[in-house]
């Protein structure tokens, strides 16, 4: 059932708001700023043992990872990283005790996740799972871990589950934070930053027209490039794998500091440049960044936390905090390749030559 929209991509995307509610729902806790994840299995001792974070997933997933390494990273300060799941499993990997290894997948039925699981296991690491689909194999598979609560997602391309893995992965990170070094008003701060994300969502989804124009607009470009830097970079790797998949448009990801080290090459009127312009530490180098591109006479649509005069177009989306920023510089992005692909009449549903779940290596 739809809904009343016409496709379940258009519906997801549409249920963000909620589904976020849904995965902080019950588990944070106001006394001591933190949150509780009862599944996890992993005690404050052996929290605090963790050496090394690696975490496991394909396409989608792989990147709500990789922003799910970030959020460790700098809540919890252990050092973390995310790997296609596919290529772990293939180059031997030493498996190391001191090391928490975290599975990512929608449908917990990824044959590449699961099979990286059960050779872990085989040589003592210990996995966590992070999943949507409740008692699917790789969550059976783990020694533990969270489910994202995004409710089904029909439409083979990912958007609410994709969203809800990263703030899952934000309350990981809070709590083993919280366990290690993070003071009671850093929790503080983050906790107020999840919970105004639903309302956030909203106030972007309702920007659907203006970035439904836009999509028209940049709808004849042949090839997209997406740029942006540390926590943009997973964004943009995201949005670019959104827009191949449903509207068939080849578009590629880079961080905006490598620009010049090659791609720049690339750059003219009919390659648009799609750029995620966060307000943080960053913004001066990601302006330059912008700048060096209109030199080369190209377009730009910056995502940004206000008007970029570098920019062709700029889509404005709401403030978080910081670390919680790339959940919400996503949404609009899956607007754009949404409306991208049905302004050149696709399949959205159904984009050719993928399944919902790959259950084959
Ligand atoms: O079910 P999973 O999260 O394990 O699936 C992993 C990928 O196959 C999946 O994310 C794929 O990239 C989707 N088509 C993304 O839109």
């Amino acid at each position: 059932d739809m809904g009343g929209h016409d496709t379940y991509m258009h519906k997801e995307i549409c249920e963000q708001p909620d589904a976020v509610d849904r995965v902080l729902r019950g588990r944070i806790d106001d006394r001591f700023n933190t949150v509780h994840l009862g599944g996890l299995n992993l005690d404050a001792r052996e929290a605090r043992g963790i050496r090394r974070v690696k975490i496991l997933g394909c396409g989608t997933s792989y990147h709500a990872g990789l922003i799910g390494a970030g959020l460790i990273e700098s809540l919890a300060r252990i050092p973390a990283d995310a790997e296609p799941a596919s290529e772990f499993r293939y180059r031997n990997p030493v498996v190391d005790p001191d090391t928490l290894y975290i599975a990512v997948s929608q449908s917990g039925e990824t044959y590449d996740v699961l099979a990286a699981v059960q050779e872990l296991k085989r040589k003592g690491g210990r996995v966590l799972g992070v999943v949507n689909v409740v008692g699917s194999a790789i969550a059976r598979e783990a020694d533990g871990g969270t489910y994202v609560h995004a409710g089904p997602e029909v439409c083979v391309v990912s958007t609410k589950c994709f969203t809800n893995t990263v703030v899952a992965f934000a309350l990981i990170a809070l709590h083993l934070g919280r366990i290690r070094d993070l003071s009671v008003s850093e929790g503080r701060r983050i906790i107020d930053g999840l919970r105004r994300l639903p309302a956030q969502i909203s106030e972007i989804l309702e920007s659907e027209g203006e970035i439904k124009k836009l999509a028209e607009e940049y709808a004849d470009a042949k090839s997209m490039m997406f740029i942006g830097r540390v926590r943009g970079y997973p964004v943009a790797l995201e949005a670019s794998l959104k827009l191949k998949e449903i509207s068939y448009i080849h578009a590629e990801a880079y961080p905006a500091s490598e620009l010049k080290h090659g791609p720049l090459a690339l750059i003219e009127p009919a390659l648009p440049t799609v750029a995620i312009v966060p307000d943080d530490e960053l913004l001066e180098k990601n302006r330059a960044a912008l700048e060096e591109i209109k030199a080369r006479s190209g377009r730009i649509l910056a995502v940004a936390h206000r008007e970029q005069e570098k920019a062709d177009h700029t889509i404005v989306v709401p403030k978080n905090e910081d670390e919680l920023d790339p959940i919400l510089m996503g949404i609009p992005l899956q607007l754009l390749a949404y409306h991208t692909a049905l302004s050149l009449g696709r399949d959205i549903d159904k984009p050719r030559n993928l399944a919902k779940s790959v259950t084959v290596e």
